[in-house]
């Protein structure tokens, strides 16, 4: 029988420490933990999302200290960064430690290492001796989830246990960022802003190692990732009507709806175009356009400012055949 989602840290904590894998909630999307000095313990993150092996995951922990016992020390920006934005929506690539198990990092010397803010995680993750490794809590290449239930639809029955912490306040995954080379570099967009981070750290970060950056060569370059399983595009409706039926069309919009389509299939994500309000309902719109009786879902480009960024390489890569 499946377990419903519940707020119990103490049975999160027992399942933890007995190798069994938990879904815990942070404030960018939901993640599916194991403890992370445990090999066979990750090894089932791995299977039960369909993972590639050679993915590695990032490790949570609460404090920066518990990283040191650890082996795990950030260098001195990356440290700068820690100040001003941990816990928060940002992941330090670093140097690893033996510590660390190498299926945790697939064979890779360097961990990703972030403090998720989340009251209810950052209670568990106190008690733990140990980090958890959790990646989004999602089967490989879907969308991440930003609610218990989202975890519960499509992993409910193959993990004993969802912490629920409501829906998540950012709603799309961290900022990483690499601290491996002298100057840190920009390896994935996420929900803290590019501008927030190079401010803090009074430099421009290195960006010729995102995968996807603002404008792609071609679409072919960006990997499908974070996909509805239906067709999904970025542009304007109009430029669709020759080919589907009104009714056959959602889409999601930033702020303003389409005159000439029914109000059922059209989500607006933030009548004041706000753009962390957009980001915020970003991934659970996706999952309800994706399960309305459409052929296609059409997003609007976002502005290319704060979390419009991470935003547009969201739909992107969801976009992507
Ligand atoms: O917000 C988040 O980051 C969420 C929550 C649960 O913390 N986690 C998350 O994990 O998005 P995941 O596994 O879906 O994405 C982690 C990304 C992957 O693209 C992986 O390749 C990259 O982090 N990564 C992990 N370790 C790395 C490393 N040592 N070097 C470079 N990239 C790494
Ligand atoms: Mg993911």
């Amino acid at each position: 029988m499946k377990m419903q989602p519940g707020t119990d840290i103490q049975l999160a904590k027992t399942l933890l420490l007995q190798g069994e894998l938990v879904a815990i909630p942070t404030e960018t999307v939901y993640g599916l933990a194991a403890n992370a000095f445990n090999g066979n313990a990750v090894a089932k993150i791995y299977s039960i999302k369909n993972r590639p092996q050679f993915n590695p995951l990032i490790i949570h922990t609460d404090k920066l200290e518990k990283l040191a016992e650890w082996g795990i020390n950030l260098p001195e920006q990356a440290l700068v960064l820690a100040k001003q934005f941990s816990p928060g929506p940002l992941t330090y690539v670093v140097k690893k430690s033996a510590f660390i198990p190498d299926i945790v990092t697939a064979g890779h010397d360097s961990v990703a290492v972030r403090i998720p803010n989340h009251p209810l995680t950052l209670r568990l993750l106190e008690q733990l001796e140990f980090p958890l490794a959790a990646p989004s809590a999602n089967p490989s290449g879907f969308i991440s989830p930003t609610t218990a239930q989202h975890v519960f639809e499509q992993l409910g029955s193959k993990i004993p246990y969802i912490l629920d912490g409501g829906p998540c306040i950012v709603g799309l995954e961290s900022t990483i960022i690499s601290f491996v080379s002298e100057r840190p570099a920009l390896l994935r967009l996420g929900g803290l802003t590019v501008e927030d981070i190079e401010s803090v750290l009074g430099s421009s970060l290195d960006k010729s190692l995102l995968i996807n950056n603002d404008n792609p060569l071609s679409p072919g370059m960006l990997s499908r990732h974070y996909s509805p399983a239906k067709k999904m595009v970025i542009g304007n409706v109009a430029d669709y009507l020759d080919n589907y039926s009104t009714d056959k069309i959602a889409v999601i919009h930033f702020s303003e709806p389409d005159v000439f389509l029914p109000e059922t299939n059209q989500f607006i994500l933030s009548p004041n175009a706000d753009l962390n309000e957009a980001a915020q309902k970003l991934f659970a719109v996706m999952r309800q356009a994706d399960k309305l009786d459409v052929e296609i879902i059409i997003a609007d480009e976002f502005p290319g400012t704060g979390l419009g960024n991470a935003i547009n390489d969201r739909l992107r890569r969801a976009s992507v055949l």
